[in-house]
């Protein structure tokens, strides 16, 4: 796999971009809508927050997670990085660095757009489609992304659909006892091997939020809440049923099962919760072909849940309807991101403070350098 230094093209961002919007806050840091005056073409700028925590060599574990695999990647589905560009040090920005990431501009995340989408059928085919297809190209490089979520799943208005934040993302190990943490993926996405403990998880991890981002789409709400880990097993356990070493081996030997373990026996009523919620299936094939489809990727058993590759194979997609194409699935004249509910912040409506931040970073923007990333 190649080294991501010749994806750090750097220029004069000052110069090149105009600051459109604010589209998101992430957990790192503010993303903004930018136009590429040169080329014409928006681009997302997303500031990395320099703050105490999680630095490397005075830079952010997360970002250079980030920029690491996104410089090795290049899928359809998979959202591109432009370039990564950051100021210089200077009396304008009271000495501090200011970095960001350009990566092609996206209209919407499914998180903001969700609950406001009444989508067909074939277009959640279509959607579900190309998540696995992107999904399972960093699977077959051996990347897990351990953050796969709504509003990780990009939209634009041609219908593509990309797999964006890649902060949490990592390459697997090839020496199979290696251990990862197991503080990794937003709660409600969370696999429940990862709930109980397990520190030797793999990609099955993603098929476990992939199963819950199938039922987002089909019933329009999150599928499992929960703030804190035993309420969010609680949940899975009401609807996924109590597990035990007859559904999941090994099971009872996850270092926090004794503690978490379900009291009493739970039946699985996953397929008939899916059935009653979702509105979108009308006959008996699709929605026994959905039911099997989701089960396998809500499985306990991650040895036994549904991979990427054998999700695509899967009859839910060769069985009419059939997936819409890219041309079919919905365009809006709004543009829809989970920390902007109602519609996007455009500049002139973001309160002065706001304002005075995103003048702040014209400033670091006008005072680049170039920025060198050595292997991690
Ligand atoms: N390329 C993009 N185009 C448009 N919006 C984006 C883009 N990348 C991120 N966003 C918006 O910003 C939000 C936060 O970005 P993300 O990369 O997920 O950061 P974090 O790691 O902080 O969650 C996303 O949920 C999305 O709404
Ligand atoms: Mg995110």
């Amino acid at each position: 796999m190649s080294t991501p230094k010749s994806l750090l093209r750097t220029t004069n961002v000052h110069k090149n971009y105009k600051l459109i919007a604010e589209v998101g806050a992430g957990t790192y840091g503010r993303v903004y809508k930018a136009k590429h005056l040169k080329h014409d073409k928006f681009v997302a700028l997303k500031k990395i927050e320099m703050t105490n925590k999680h630095i490397t060599d005075g830079f952010p574990i997360t970002t250079i997670r980030e920029i690491k695999i996104l410089a090795m990647v290049s899928h359809p589905n998979i959202i591109r990085l432009l370039e990564v560009v950051v100021s210089k040090p200077s009396i304008l920005n009271d000495y501090k660095s200011s970095y960001f990431l350009v990566f092609e501009y996206m209209e919407h995340d499914f998180a903001g757009l969700v609950y406001r989408l009444k989508l067909s059928l074939p277009q959640i085919k279509g959607i579900m489609h190309q998540i696995l297809s992107g999904l399972k190209y960093l699977h077959d490089t051996r990347i897990i992304h351990r953050d796969l979520k709504s509003a990780n799943l990009l939209f634009n208005n041609k219908g593509e659909v990309k797999i964006a934040d890649f902060g949490l993302g990592r390459l697997m190990s090839n020496q199979p006892e290696i251990l990862y943490s197991h503080h990794v993926v937003t709660l409600n996405y969370r696999a429940p091997e990862l709930l109980l403990g397990a520190k030797d998880y793999s990609t099955s991890i993603d098929m476990w939020s992939m199963g819950c981002i199938f039922a987002e789409l089909l019933i329009n709400e999150i599928l499992f809440k929960g703030d804190k880990e035993p309420r969010l097993l609680e949940q899975i356990y009401k609807i996924c049923g109590s597990p035990d070493t007859s559904v999941w081996a090994n099971c009872d030997k996850l270092r926090y099962w004794q503690q978490l373990k379900p009291n009493d026996f739970i039946p699985r009523r996953l397929n008939t919760y899916i059935s009653e919620h979702c509105k979108v299936i009308e006959d008996e094939v699709n929605m026994s072909l959905t039911l099997d489809l989701i089960g396998q990727m809500l499985c306990y058993d991650p040895k036994k849940r549904i991979c990427a590759t054998q999700a695509l194979q899967h009859q839910w997609f060769s069985t009419v309807p059939l997936p819409a194409q890219q041309s079919d699935l919905p365009k809006m004249a709004d543009e829809y991101h989970i920390s902007i509910p109602t519609h996007m912040k455009k500049i002139e409506d973001i309160e002065k403070s706001k304002l005075q931040k995103i003048e702040d970073d014209k400033l670091n923007l006008s005072n680049y350098t170039k920025l060198f990333i050595k292997g991690t």
